[in-house]
């Protein structure tokens, strides 16, 4: 689980905190039970446990490698978002279907030639369709209302936008503005493992709310829904399997096959 503005800390049941090393730097995980007799998991907090790191600062590569090392197959991240479009409202909790990348410098890969290959990993389905089942399921038994179908834009940060950029972004198909999926996904679906996101809708965007942008509005609303997703995740995890049953643990098959 990766735990994204707002959601800084999931309560775990006897949980420890361990700091796995990478080629990327290390990288803290509390591992734990959440619930009663559930699956172990590992949750990490993507802006640290303060929100200190800034977007464009998280290190993608290791908190993903981080997690591949301690045995994870599914990643549930949760994102807080702007929305761009009149189907997302505020408050709304909305599977994510598709991104537009608008990053700049961050590496998107695990894969950077010589010994490690080469890899043009395939995003048809970039976010997992049977987590998102599960989530669905999960979220009817609960009767907590979940959209999903949503186009993800993917900035860099950590400005928010212009609204000319918003405008421009609504014409390109885009309905959700965030600072993270991307790499988060990419990096996920390298290494083989499954991976949903759940955004929250903080705010209407940039140019459509008509007043100024600021964090603090992000975290005002997150704390109206917090609850409700911290409930969807858990019974989420009630269903889960580790077992893949989809595509994206062959994802890297091909990697250095050219
Ligand atoms: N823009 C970018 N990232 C965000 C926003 C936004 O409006 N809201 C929450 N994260």
């Amino acid at each position: 689980m990766i735990g994204g503005t707002g959601l800084e800390n999931l309560s775990l049941k006897d949980y420890h905190t361990e700091t796995v090393p990478t080629p990327y730097g290390e990288v803290q995980v509390n591992c734990g039970w959440l619930g009663e007799g559930q699956e172990a998991i590992a949750f990490m907090s993507r802006h640290g446990k303060t929100h200190a790191i800034p977007p464009h600062l998280v290190n993608y590569r290791a908190n993903i490698w981080a997690l591949k090392e301690l045995g994870v197959s599914k990643i549930l991240a949760t994102a807080a978002v702007g929305s761009l479009s009149t189907r997302y409202k505020l408050g709304d909790l909305v599977l994510v279907e598709q991104f537009l990348d608008f990053t700049k410098s961050r590496p998107q890969t695990f894969y950077e030639g010589a010994d490690s290959g080469v890899l043009h990993v395939d995003m048809t389905e970039p976010y997992c369709h049977s987590m998102q089942g599960d989530i669905h399921k999960a979220a009817e038994k609960l009767k907590v209302a979940l959209k999903d179908g949503a186009t993800y834009v993917c900035t860099e940060g950590p400005r928010f936008e212009t609204p000319a950029e918003i405008k421009m972004y609504q014409m390109l198909g885009g309905e959700l503005v965030g600072m993270t999926s991307v790499p988060e996904v990419v990096l996920a679906k390298e290494l083989g493992m499954c991976y949903a996101a759940i955004a929250m809708v903080t705010n209407e965007a940039a140019g459509i709310a008509n007043h100024p942008l600021t964090h603090a509005e992000v975290l005002e609303s997150m704390k109206t829904m917090d609850k409700t997703v911290a409930r969807l995740i858990e019974e989420t995890f009630r269903t889960i399997r580790p077992e893949q049953d989809c595509r994206c643990g062959l994802a890297n098959a091909e990697v250095g096959k050219f």
